[in-house]
């Protein structure tokens, strides 16, 4: 059984950690006959060298040399760390059709990812909200990056055809992924406020309660909007104080207030920066749904959803949603 040893990195060591666990086997510094030897098998095939892959020393003499730990009999491994036991052991294919193991690792790498982006997207928020921007700017740049990661992975799934995904199809019963939790959990927060999307998870108190949550709080637009009245540009109230559940409604006001923001960047820097954040990741957002739909239309055409939507009708639908909208109509204004 595997001790688990508080802090520090489980990919690198510190000097103390550097000291031979008992049983390890001896590192190179060592004075034992095993790291001589070692050595010498090192030395010799440097001597005996007629060419550079002849010289080169042996991978085994090489993780030696290097001192890598080997024995985690009382430390933890890398695979204790992550949980990899719990990790790689919950992909349950139902179908025995082998590409299914693809489409498990999707969605699962996909919600791995979503709980990265919820939880750098709800801090970045709470940095708004008080006045925080530069912590929120580089928790937005990596929300971003996340995006590309969730974009790029689109290509992998587009490799299943069209017969692959029909074997497991009836597998999938009426699951989908417009049951996630942690999904809505990322519309609520950026603003795509939908009373409905409550419903898929009123079977689940906790995941209603996660929900139901993020539903009634402001999103980080609401809280941007915010965050420029208090920088002294004009707002209407409606966008300051409003029932938060409800989908935000552009406004004329918001509009003229970003403009001033974008006419006048030099004084409204770290707001001129915010809009630009905020709308790289529309843009991601954006490009997500349309690889989304892209693919399902690739791969089942215009059947139903599991979900229960018309499917590629659905997903076409929600390619129209707006999140922030006065960022993209102060454009034409500009
Ligand atoms: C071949 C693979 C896929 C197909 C055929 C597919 C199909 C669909 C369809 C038809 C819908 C509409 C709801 C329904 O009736 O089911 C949907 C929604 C959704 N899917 Fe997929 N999907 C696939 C892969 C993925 C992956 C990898 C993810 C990543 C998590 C994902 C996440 C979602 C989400 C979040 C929704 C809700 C979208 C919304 O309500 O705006 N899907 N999918």
């Amino acid at each position: 059984m595997t001790t688990r040893s508080s802090g520090g990195c489980p990919f690198g060591h510190s000097a103390e950690d550097k000291r031979a666990p008992e049983g390890a086997i001896p590192m190179r510094d060592d004075t034992s006959a095993q790291a001589s030897g070692l050595q010498t098998a090192a030395s010799s095939a440097v001597t005996s060298a007629a060419s550079p892959a002849a010289s080169a020393p042996s991978g085994e003499a090489i993780v030696r040399e290097e001192s890598a730990q080997l024995d985690f009999s009382r430390d933890m491994s890398y695979g204790d760390y992550l949980g990899l036991d719990t990790l790689l052991t919950s992909q349950h294919p139902l179908s025995p059709d082998p590409n299914e193991l693809l489409f498990i690792v999707q969605h699962q790498t996909s919600e791995l990812w979503m709980k990265l982006l919820l939880s750098e997207l709800t801090a970045a928020r709470a940095c708004i909200a008080r006045d925080d921007l530069p912590p929120a700017f580089k928790m937005l740049a990596r929300v971003s990056r996340i995006f590309d990661q969730l974009i790029s992975a689109w290509n992998v799934l587009a490799t299943m055809t069209p017969p692959e995904y029909s074997a497991m199809r009836p597998y999938l019963a009426q699951s989908s992924g417009f049951q996630s939790f942690q999904y809505r959990e990322i519309e609520f927060c950026l603003g795509n406020k939908n009373a409905a999307m409550l419903a898929p998870h009123a079977h689940r108190p906790d995941l209603h309660a996660r929900v139901a949550q993020a539903f009634a709080t402001p999103s980080i637009y609401d809280e941007s909007l915010r965050l420029l009245a208090r920088r002294g540009l004009t707002l209407p109230a409606a966008a300051l104080e409003r029932d938060w559940t409800q989908p935000y409604r552009a406004h004329a006001g918001v509009e003229a207030a970003w403009l001033t923001v974008y006419r006048t960047p030099d004084k409204y820097w770290d707001c001129y920066q915010l809009g630009e954040k905020l709308t790289d990741i529309e843009d991601a957002f954006r490009q997500w749904r349309f690889r989304h739909v892209t693919t399902v239309e690739r791969v089942i055409g215009f059947k139903r959803g599991t979900g229960g939507t018309g499917g590629v009708s659905y997903l076409r639908k929600m390619l129209d949603t707006v999140l922030f909208p006065e960022l993209w109509t102060l454009r034409t204004a500009l």
